[in-house]
This record gives structure tokens, sequence and C-alpha cells, in this order.
């Protein structure tokens, strides 16, 4: 397995959830871990933790949406950390919708998280990848964006087109060995989940797919594993 030691990774969503325990276990493996999220004392708090454990950790406060803001988070990512050899895409929200009532707003802030996000953080790295032949991109897309489901079908649209995105992206950046994955958990005992009624104790753990995160990138460089389906068994 590739070691992650000193590497620079940059892990979005890295508040809660699945971007926390994926950031922390990067940071555990001696990664150089930037935490973008929107709310700044939440992750001062989680990097001065990290940073306590002996981690490098720079917290990044920045809106995925925002696009003159996505740039100047990721300059200040190289400036302080160096080039980013990883970037985990795990900001993203989703909430029910009844499609007969879904307003405008609502359609555009699930579009604008998981799909825009992930666009406007990509290309703040995937062009320096490009130019040293090394990177890797690891989306967090859902198992329901491979097959919709009627509680959340603009979430499942938005994930099927992040899917579509990044597929087209592996092709284009296969030509100069940077890596481009898909991780698409099933549910996940995550605050996502918080407020609704639902069972959670069957759900896959945010650990859980975070140590399929590093799976992923701990391959061989000259191996990409494309996309992977997590499902808990219980
Ligand atoms: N939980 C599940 O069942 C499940 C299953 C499959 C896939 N996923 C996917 O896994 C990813 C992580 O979800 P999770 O379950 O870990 O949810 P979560 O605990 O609610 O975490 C979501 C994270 O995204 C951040 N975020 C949201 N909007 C943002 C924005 N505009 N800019 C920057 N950061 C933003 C949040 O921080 P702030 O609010 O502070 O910005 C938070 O850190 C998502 O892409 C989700 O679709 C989740």
């Amino acid at each position: 397995m590739k070691t992650l030691k000193d590497l620079v990774v940059v892990v979005t969503g890295a508040s809660s959830g699945i971007g926390l325990a994926t950031a922390r276990q990067f940071s555990q493996q001696g990664a150089k871990v930037a935490l973008i999220a929107r709310a700044p004392d939440k992750l001062e708090t989680l990097a001065a933790a990290m940073r306590a454990a002996g981690g490098t950790v720079l917290p990044v406060p920045l809106d995925v949406t925002a696009e003159p803001d996505v740039a100047a988070a990721f300059a200040k990512v190289e400036a302080e950390l160096g080039p980013v050899d990883i970037l985990v895409n795990a900001a993203g929200v989703g909430f029910a919708t009844d499609l007969s009532r879904c307003s405008l707003a609502d359609f555009r802030r699930i579009f604008d998280t998981n799909v825009t996000g992930v666009f406007l953080c990509t290309r703040a790295v995937v062009g320096g990848m490009r130019a040293r032949k090394s990177g890797h991109v690891i989306n967090i897309s859902s198992i329901a964006g491979k097959t919709a489901n009627p509680n959340a079908p603009l979430y499942c649209a938005s994930k099927a087109a992040l899917n579509s995105y990044t597929s087209g992206l592996q092709q284009q950046a296969a030509a100069d060995r940077v890596r481009i994955s898909t991780v698409s958990p099933a549910s996940t005992d995550t605050a996502y989940w918080d407020g609704r009624q639902v069972d959670r104790s069957k759900f896959l753990t945010a650990e859980e797919v975070a140590t399929v995160v590093l799976f992923v990138a701990q391959q061989p460089d000259g191996v990409l594993i494309k996309d992977v389906d997590l499902a808990a068994l219980r």
C-alpha cells in the first residue's frame, strides 16, 4: 500500500460525518490535512484536537459553492502546505423533496453544493495535478446516484450528475496519470440524518466509509479504483 505520510490532503465537508472521519484518518497516517467546511469555529476546534494528536492540520473555512472564495482557499492551502496530492470532495447536502412542491431555491442548494461545489474544488487542483502527472481526487457520491428513490429525488439526481462528471473527468485525467475515483456509500450514520425518523442502527458508520476512502487513496500509483459501492452488513 502507498504511504500517505507527508502528502497534502484537502477534505471538504471536514467538519462532520464522513469528511471529518476521513480527515482524521488521513491525519493519523501522517498526511498534512486541510479541513474545509463553512463553520470556522468548528473547524478551529477540530484542527486543534488533531494537532494535539500530532497532526499537521490547516482549517480553511469555505463555502464550496462560492467561486472566488474557492480559488482563494486553495491558493492558501498550496501556500501553507504545498501542492495538493489528494482532494476528497465530501461536502454535500440532501433532504427530502416533494417534486410537485419543491422550490427552485431547494433545487439550487442541492445542485450547487453536490455538483457545482465539486466542480469548483476539483478545478482548483486538477490542472496542477495533471501538470505534475500526479494526484488523486476522490468524490463521495452515493448509491442514490445509481438508483433513485422517492424520498429525495433531487439528491439522487445531483449524485447521478456527479457520477457522470466524475466518469468524464476520470477519462480525461487518466492521460496524465491523475486518478479520479468515486466512493458511493449506502446510508451512513451522520448528521445528514438528523431530524429524520429513521432507524440508523444498521447504517454504515462514517469511520467505515473513511477506511475505504483511504484504501482507495493507498493503491499503487499505476492503479485506479474507479468506483466503489458500499453496503452495510449488520
Ligand atoms: N450520510 C449518508 O447516509 C450518506 C450516504 C451516501 C453519501 N453521503 C454523502 O457523503 C457526504 C458527506 O455527508 P455526511 O453524511 O457526512 O453529512 P454531514 O455529516 O451532514 O456533513 C456534511 C458536511 O458538508 C459540509 N458542507 C455542506 N455544505 C457545504 C458548503 N456549501 N460548503 C462547504 N461545506 C459544506 C458541512 O459543513 P458546514 O455545514 O459547516 O459547511 C459538513 O462538514 C455528502 O456528499 C453526502 O451526500 C452521505
